[in-house]
């Protein structure tokens, strides 16, 4: 009897101590994989296969997908390229936005909404983002405009639409265009409304970790046939759809997509609406459960977003504890946490548009220019979308570990303050 008491309290002890330094794991079974797929996909491949036709311009493929993906999201039209961050590109160009214009983006990207307008002679100007959803201020875009900005590109960070009654208000009376940086977005919806039904050019990406995907892939949603046609010959080395006399109408280049990715991404659309719905659920249990531990929060999602496809899970710890150590210490309960974007004004690819003896400078004025972008950089942690089309056993197995780390007592978990005098 004693033994067996014995045995309890020595397992109860090997379940609190962190898995980082020997204890039993909360997890020792994976959360779903990514990609998904099933026998549709095989289906979709061999078809285009067999066709013998492997090209955008042979196989209508890719207009297939394109008509569908428009279809569901809201919008008149879509373009299908080879990536999110040229879909970006050619949206700039469509525009019209090149050499001497400003773009305003958020500080709390990820690099590609900074690149974009880099590599098309432009400059990205950082504005921070909110505290309680991660998306681009509108209040502080208004601040950041001057006679040089041509355009705002807001990103729906995780999924969790922007505020975009107001940023339309802004970019109405300054007359800027929109482009949205739906790269997290696919599906996401703000009462009701889609990504197309805000009448401008939005940008998905497709890469191997979003919410639908083939390993790469990005897509232009248009409200009008005229601004797809401008974007297609961007995308098709300034040469219009059927055109057989090379003619080349504008500076583009090539970024057509292939119909083998267009085939699979068919078929991941159709599982989309069920997956999106059980990451919203679980999203919400998780915030709710995560907001009754003290150092921590969770990205909120407001009550008009009526789809969070929580392409991330995305949590801030509070300013004392050791970002690194959580991260790892989560890693080994069996939890797949990383650390949030890094502030775009600490990356080299930013800085690379300044005088070397600026860029200490411009870091510091954006350091004090984005107080919330600077705290998810050093704070910010996500979990990856999969994660979330768990069952409630995997929920509660994230929610323990949180709690199981964040309680600890160990010497690592707070960050060591430096002694002043
Ligand atoms: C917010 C955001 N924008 C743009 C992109 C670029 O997409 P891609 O990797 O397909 O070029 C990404 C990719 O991760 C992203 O997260």
């Amino acid at each position: 009897m004693l033994a067996k008491q014995k045995e309890g309290e020595i397992m109860s002890l090997m379940n609190n101590k962190l898995a980082i330094s020997g204890g039993k794991a909360v997890r020792t079974r994976e959360f779903p994989a990514w990609p998904q797929y099933d026998n549709s996909e095989n289906k979709a491949l061999i078809d285009i296969l067999e066709s013998g036709q492997w090209w955008r311009m042979a196989n209508n493929a890719v207009e297939v997908f394109e008509k569908e993906f428009a279809d569901y999201h809201n919008a008149s039209s879509a373009l299908a390229v080879s990536n999110g961050t040229h879909a970006l590109e050619v949206a700039l160009k469509t525009y019209g936005i090149g050499a001497g214009d400003e773009v305003i983006i958020p500080a709390f990207t990820f690099v590609s909404t900074a690149l974009c307008v880099q590599n098309v002679g432009a400059k990205p100007i950082l504005v921070d983002v909110d505290a309680d959803t991660f998306n681009i201020s509108p209040e502080k875009i208004l601040a950041a405009i001057t006679p040089k900005t041509k355009a705002i590109i807001p990103v729906h960070m995780a999924g969790h639409f922007v505020d975009y009654h107001k940023i339309q208000k802004i970019a109405e009376s300054h007359n800027l265009f929109i482009i949205q940086d739906a790269a997290h977005a696919h599906g996401a919806s703000i009462n009701n409304n889609k990504v197309g039904d805000w009448q401008n050019i939005a940008c998905f990406s497709f890469q191997n970790f979003k919410l639908m995907t083939a390993g790469e892939g990005g897509l232009l949603l248009f409200p009008s046939e005229e601004l797809r046609e401008t974007a297609f010959l961007y995308h098709n080395c300034g040469r219009p759809q059927n055109d057989k006399q090379y003619q080349h109408l504008v500076v583009g280049s090539n970024y057509r997509y292939s119909p083998f990715l267009a085939a699979i991404l068919s078929q991941q659309l159709k599982r989309l609406p069920e997956q999106n719905a059980l990451r919203h659920k679980n999203g919400l249990i998780l915030a709710d459960n995560i907001s009754k531990i003290s150092s921590v929060s969770m990205q909120q999602c407001r009550s008009e977003i009526t789809t969070h496809p929580y392409y991330m899970a995305i949590f801030i710890l509070d300013e004392n504890i050791n970002r690194d150590f959580v991260v790892a210490a989560l890693n080994a309960e069996g939890i797949p946490a990383f650390n949030a974007y890094k502030p775009l004004y600490y990356l080299d690819s930013f800085l690379h548009d300044f005088a070397d003896e600026d860029k200490s400078d411009i870091t510091a004025m954006y350091k004090k220019a984005c107080p919330v972008t600077d705290t998810i950089g050093s704070q910010g942690i996500w979990i990856h979308h999969r994660a979330l089309l768990g069952n409630e056993q995997d929920i509660d197995d994230i929610i323990a570990s949180f709690n199981k780390v964040l309680t600890s007592s160990h010497s690592e978990l707070s960050v060591k303050k430096l002694e002043t005098c």
